[in-house]
């Protein structure tokens, strides 16, 4: 697939078929996540491929009932946790080397664009969630103190089209030379 088609093409995807995912296919988005660019190369992101049903489940109890990702967790057959380890990416020496501090947001936000880009190009559906409790998936997932959960998303063949949201003109946000100052 073409990678602008592929950026362009991609949706979130909140309704899923049960059909599994061949391991072959889950491996090669995998693969497409360890080639992902880092801070210095240190490769924060541990990723946790959920697919017992009662982890799944206990998983979705962390999102609020609001959230219109909800359904697609227990109807997905995989939820994907993206977790960074602490104090890898932006560091030097054991001292944040930027005002920013930890750079882990940033490399799994990479890794799991890369992750939901690569799974569109293999005709599987993601969602980015990010509106959950994330000390609740710690506790269920025993994610130890020098890790912390960043993002998921389900994992699955989709059952309905996501509708495209309007996106911004370049105009809006690509400036040359200066910023506009507002
Ligand atoms: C960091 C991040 C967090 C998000 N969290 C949620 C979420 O908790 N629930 C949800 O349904 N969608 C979530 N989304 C999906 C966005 O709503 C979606 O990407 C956006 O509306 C654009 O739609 P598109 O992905 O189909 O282009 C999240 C996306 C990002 C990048």
């Amino acid at each position: 697939m073409d990678l602008m088609e592929a950026i362009k093409g991609r949706r979130s995807i909140r309704k899923y078929k049960p059909d599994p995912v061949p391991e072959e296919t889950l491996q090669k988005i995998m693969e497409a996540v360890r080639w992902v660019p880092s801070w210095a190369n240190t490769q924060c992101w541990e990723v946790i491929v959920a697919k017992d049903p009662k982890i799944k489940s206990e998983l979705a109890t962390a999102l609020p009932k609001t959230n219109p990702a909800l359904s697609s967790m227990a109807d997905a057959p995989i939820v994907i946790v993206l977790c960074g380890k602490k104090g890898v990416a932006g560091f030097k020496k054991g001292e944040a080397a930027t005002v920013k501090g930890d750079w882990l947001m940033f490399d799994t936000g990479i890794a799991m664009q890369t992750l939901c880009l690569t799974a569109y190009s293999l005709g599987l559906g993601t969602v980015v969630i990010g509106m959950f409790d994330h000390k609740k998936v710690e506790e269920i997932l025993g994610v130890p103190q020098n890790a912390e959960v960043v993002a998921m998303t389900p994992l699955g063949y989709p059952a309905a089209e996501g509708a495209t949201p309007k996106r911004k003109e370049l105009a809006e946000f690509v400036f040359y030379d200066k910023h506009p100052g507002k």
